[in-house]
């Protein structure tokens, strides 16, 4: 009985001084999950993206809160070029991120705070916007397109995260 408590005690002892340690040492996994903003996300199957044309589709932000709610459904604008090659753009203007409209009768995508105007490439065609659209990193997987999804990238981090602002496809 005796030696029992006395190695219950023990375990219990050794459990306690090696808590901190294990901490230490998977800090550093732990700090690379947390850095990870990021997920790869399905829009959904390649027929909803006819060829030649943009369309608009919606995901759900993969780093959702519980209290998010609906602004956990993010919409963004696919253009099915012909094939396999997408481009696939963040709603929001480059400039003030107000959310930008696809116009399919001028090929062109407007914002409606300052009047941005972007190329159906996500190009800048003119308005206060620095720069085109954002593009989503994207590929396709067992016949669905799926982007790489998560935090929004500013205009800062945008040269290291994201694909070029515009007229070059984004894989
Ligand atoms: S937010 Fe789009 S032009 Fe200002």
């Amino acid at each position: 009985m005796l030696l029992r408590l006395g190695l219950l005690i023990n375990g219990a002892a050794a459990a306690l001084l090696l808590t901190p340690v294990v901490r230490y040492l998977l800090a550093p996994a732990r700090k690379q999950a947390m850095r990870s903003d990021q997920a790869w996300v399905t829009l959904g199957p390649l027929e909803q993206f006819p060829e030649g044309q943009t369309r608009l589709a919606t995901f759900t932000n993969p780093f959702r809160h519980p209290w998010d709610g609906e602004t956990a459904d993010i919409p963004c604008w696919v253009r099915h070029i012909r094939g396999n090659q997408f481009q696939v753009f963040a709603i929001n203007c480059a400039h003030l991120g107000c959310p930008v409209r696809w116009f399919a009768q001028s090929a062109l995508f407007l914002c409606p705070c300052h009047g941005g105007v972007y190329y159906e490439d996500g190009s800048l065609a003119g308005g206060p916007p620095p720069r085109g659209l954002w593009q989503y990193r994207h590929k396709i997987e067992r016949g669905a397109l799926v982007i790489l999804a998560g935090r929004l990238p500013t205009l800062s981090e945008s040269a290291r995260r994201e694909c070029p602002p515009a007229g070059s496809s984004c894989a």
